[in-house]
């Protein structure tokens, strides 16, 4: 037996890389006959490899007044006095340390989106921590086992709170980054405002509800509606997209420049993608590879074509003069991702029904398993405990006729199937959207021992109940 774990331990290593096989623990040991594990290798590590560096952050959380949107000023809730918060930059390997402190008029937490760490760093009020009372504070520290763009909102009322400008990006870099030109983030955002031009100041509204959440009538990058990008012929950009919405799904067209998707939800893909027809729901990342050959001098608008009768300018480029630093270096997509090509033979673990109903304290409650969440459940028994280390096929049915990005904490999955077909999407996600009536399978092998939330990203969809808990066991 020590042979056979052995040879199959070495197998990986060969097959996977010396360096990706030795972080994950040779943990295909552990996994037994399971070829859908195997496939799994070690495609993102088990566990972070700290480099002894902390990088120390101060985020304060509070009520300010800012020129936004088209320069008038708002009264936003903000981290740090800013809307978008900021963008923590680390590199991979380095400890976050975050001493935060809420300003706010309400209790908040923050969780880092995306982000696999310790269950007690993720911010889900009192599963992993106590809210935050105004006035508190909270240090959260952890090392980020993946290297990518992930982003950070408050887990407490958060169709409020996000909707208000409570929301900032975190983009661990890798530990020898690609030789990019630029590297950017964008965060898309809209607004409601209403006739004063302040934050339309119901949440939760029943039409809100009944729809796909709270859809502006502002579309903002970084917020705000002219964000240009300039940029010289001969660069390559690295290009970070966050839809830090409360509901509304993207279509960006970037028109004629040469675009691909390089990593989806923080992960890099097998291969860069191109970037045309993804949509971008609520929680989702792309990060791009922009590359200005061809070009000398050209505006390029970045267009929203979700909701193909109302497009949205989100921004534009302007590639303005040429550059002399010519780079050329092979796309960082090249990731190990799973094909799981036999995903839809092993037995469904679970099937989640997704539906909505009358009642509650908001009108209609959005439910799994014909169960709404609310705040006490968070001490109930978890929806489904799964076994850390082992693959695990999950359905959803979306039973109701709207839009649900289901995003679980804690864990990555590849989408396996639509309506029953197989998709071949090359990356993993944290979030993924599913359409009226839709029926996905998704794929995983969960790493992190805790209780981790599981919800749709429209965020009135969460606030009325369509959230749960998943729990992940040691074997
Ligand atoms: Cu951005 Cu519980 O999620
Ligand atoms: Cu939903």
């Amino acid at each position: 037996m020590r042979a056979l774990v052995a040879g199959l331990c070495l197998s990986s290593l060969l097959a996977a890389g010396l360096a990706a096989g030795l972080a994950a623990g040779c943990s295909d040991a552990a996994a037994g006959g399971d070829p859908l594990r195997r496939e799994f290798r070690a495609a993102y590590p088990a566990q972070a490899t700290p480099n002894g560096r902390t990088q120390r952050f101060e985020i304060v959380a509070a009520p300010t007044e800012l020129p936004l949107v088209d320069g008038h000023r708002i009264r936003v809730w903000a981290y740090n006095g800013q809307v978008p918060g900021p963008t923590l930059r680390v590199r991979l390997g380095d400890t976050v340390r975050v001493q935060f402190t809420n300003r706010l008029p309400q209790p908040t937490t923050i969780h880092w989106h995306g982000v696999r760490l310790p269950n007690a760093m993720d911010g889900v009020p009192n599963l992993t921590q106590p809210p935050v009372p105004p006035g508190g504070s909270f240090v959260y520290e952890f090392t980020p086992k993946d290297a990518g763009t992930f982003w950070f909102h408050p887990h407490v009322r958060s169709s409020e709170q996000v909707e208000r400008g409570l929301y900032g990006v975190l983009v661990v870099e890798d530990a020898a980054p690609a030789a990019f030109t630029q590297d950017v983030v964008w965060v898309v955002d809209d607004w409601l405002l209403d006739e004063t031009g302040q934050i339309f100041p119901q949440f939760d509204t029943p039409h809100d509800l009944m729809h796909d959440g709270r859809w502006g009538n502002r579309v903002t990058v970084n917020g705000r509606l002219d964000t240009e990008l300039h940029v010289r012929a001969g660069e390559r950009i690295r290009l970070r997209l966050v839809n830090a919405s409360n509901g509304r799904v993207y279509l960006p067209d970037f028109g004629a420049l040469d675009v691909h998707i390089i990593a989806v939800d923080g992960l890099y893909a097998a291969h860069p993608i191109a970037a045309a027809g993804f949509e971008l729901a609520p929680g989702n990342r792309i990060d791009l590879d922009v590359a200005f050959n061809d070009y000398t001098s050209a505006r390029h608008e970045i267009i929203d074509r979700f909701y193909a009768p109302q497009p949205n300018r989100l921004a534009s480029i302007v590639v303005d003069g040429v550059s002399d630093a010519r780079v050329s270096f092979a796309s960082p997509a090249r990731a190990w991702v799973p094909a799981w090509r036999d995903g839809l033979r092993a037995p469904i673990t679970h099937t989640f029904r997704l539906n909505s109903r009358r009642g509650g304290e908001h009108g209609i409650q959005w439910t799994i398993d014909d169960h709404a969440f609310a705040g006490h459940d968070h001490a109930a028994p978890p929806a489904l405990t799964m076994k850390a280390d082992r693959f695990v096929r999950l359905q959803f049915v979306n039973e109701s006729f709207r839009l649900h990005p289901i995003h679980l904490h804690g864990m990555f999955f590849r989408l396996l199937a639509r309506n029953g077909r197989s998709v071949d999407e090359p990356f993993f996600r944290d979030t993924v959207l599913m359409h009226s009536k839709e029926t996905i399978d998704i794929g995983l092998v969960p790493l992190d021992v805790g209780d981790w939330m599981m919800h749709c990203h429209i965020l009135e969809h969460a606030e009325a109940g369509m959230m749960t808990t998943l729990r992940v066991a040691a074997d």
